[in-house]
């Protein structure tokens, strides 16, 4: 498959900007996208020349950068071909981000789990299993007891839900790649927040959807924008509840304005979170046609792997056919337990926000000390702070940071089109002496950037 020069410059975005010789950052942002997968592996890259117009620089620019390329093994190159993405052979495992048990992991915004809740939980749900021995264990559905339990979650909340409203899943990111296998075509338009979840992205542009970005400001969300968009959108995905990366909450003066005239997806992963405002109303009590995700991955623990969608019995029915080409249920154990969970109110933990809140403050001080000139404003919720620094700098960052002992999410991994290289993503869901040692070390990663050091890393695994 041949790459356009045009889309390739989309995705670079802002590479000009940045220390460091212009051949130089741009090898550093085509590799990245490489490790990355935005580039395709085997895809044929546009002639040096047709790149250097799309780019507005000159063809000795791009041909140095594809010459280091090549070198690094990134690029394969025959005589009177296209040069082809590939992948360096040799990339041992420790230069791979996120991969050194030594560096401190901050590309997973995702908390541990509560040990003592967890073991109980399990172990009644150990008791009941037996119950469920007499038939066969496949259920596209999920399990009475979870769908009641949710169904109830919602209800405690304000939103009446029958349990035939509810569908369990293998976590909030499978909820949402079932919905976009049923509702989304080739070409069809899907609204997104930007930045968002960029497994959100991914999820979308493997339907071969068009990306249609709204930004989220600091501000928050522009009605009349997400309105417009929605006109010619097939479907919308919406993160209002303490919104990743930015911690941002949708206001109820926007919730209740908003109409969208598509289908759309509200992603409530985060809604348990709430740190410094009251928990959001689920957001079908304004928009009673929303289709809602959710997920017990950031409220309990991500290893449960359990997650939902609350939508219609007849949408319900159309994702459990498109699920037998995936997957076949949820494990019943995980289900049991979720349930248990769920209906002890287990989600919301005032321990566990109580040091999730003194966690963010740690980060936000250690940022104050060390890196004094980078922006990040306090989220009502969530897990993340968006930091934004003076430069654009952020994938180059993520390169060289694990050599300082830190991996962190770059900003363009949250938006398209090279977007946000002035952003990162940083959870607070670690211990806060670890969280200040990983400051330190983005701060010296920042130094040793100015100094023109490059970083041989590839992206880390987000979530
Ligand atoms: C907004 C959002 N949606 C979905 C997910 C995926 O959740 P799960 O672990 O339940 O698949 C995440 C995880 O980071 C997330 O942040």
């Amino acid at each position: 498959m041949k790459v356009a020069s045009h889309a390739v410059a989309r995705m670079l975005g802002t590479w000009q900007e940045g220390p460091g010789p212009a051949h130089q950052r741009l090898s550093d942002r085509l590799r990245l996208l490489v490790l990355d997968g935005r580039l395709s592996l085997g895809s044929a890259m546009p002639s040096e020349r047709d790149l250097a117009v799309a780019l507005s620089t000159s063809r000795t620019t791009v041909g140095a950068a594809y010459r280091t390329l090549v070198e690094h093994g990134y690029l394969a190159t025959r005589a009177r071909a296209r040069a082809t993405v590939r992948l360096p052979d040799d990339t041992p495992p420790e230069r791979r981000a996120g991969t050194d048990p030594a560096t401190i992991d901050l590309s997973f915004a995702a908390p541990p789990a509560p040990v003592e809740i967890l073991h109980a939980a399990f172990a009644a749900a150990l008791e009941q299993l037996p119950r469920h021995f007499e038939r066969h264990g496949y259920d596209r559905s999920g399990t009475a007891e979870l769908r009641e339990a949710v169904a109830h979650w919602y209800e405690r909340r304000g939103l009446p839900t029958p349990p035939d409203h509810i569908l369990i899943t293998n976590g909030a990111q499978h909820a949402l790649a079932l919905l976009a296998r049923t509702l989304v075509s080739p070409r069809d338009k899907v609204l997104i927040d930007h930045p968002t979840y960029p497994h959100a992205i991914s999820t979308f542009t493997a339907a071969r959807a068009r990306l249609l970005p709204v930004a989220v400001a600091p501000s928050g969300w522009d009605t009349a924008q997400l309105q417009a968009a929605g006109r010619i959108a097939s479907l919308a995905y919406l993160i209002p509840d303490f919104h990743n990366p930015t911690g941002l909450c949708m206001p109820a003066s926007v919730r209740q304005s908003l109409r969208l005239a598509c289908p759309t997806v509200i992603d409530e992963t985060m809604t348990d979170l709430a740190l410094d405002t009251a928990s959001p109303e689920p957001f079908a009590m304004h928009m009673p046609t929303a289709i809602s995700i959710g997920s017990v991955s950031k409220s309990i623990w991500g290893g449960l792997r359990i997650g939902w969608i609350r939508a219609t019995p007849s949408l319900l029915e159309r994702v459990q056919q498109t699920r037998y080409a995936t997957d076949l249920g949820t494990p019943v154990v995980e289900q049991l337990a979720t349930a248990v969970l769920l209906n002890e109110g287990r989600t919301q933990r005032p321990g566990a926000l109580q040091q999730l809140r003194s966690q963010r403050d740690t980060l936000r001080q250690a940022l104050t000390e060390h890196l004094p000139h980078v922006h990040a404003p306090q989220p009502a919720g969530g897990l993340t702070l968006w930091a934004t620094f003076p430069q654009p700098i952020s994938s180059r960052l993520a390169a060289i940071a694990p050599d300082h002992g830190v991996s962190i999410a770059a900003g363009p991994r949250f938006g398209i089109g090279g977007a946000f290289e002035r952003n990162i993503r940083l959870p607070y869901t670690l211990p806060p002496s670890q969280l200040t040692q990983a400051i330190r070390g983005l701060a010296q990663a920042e130094q040793a950037l100015t100094r023109g050091a490059t970083g041989a890393h590839g992206p880390a695994p987000v979530a």
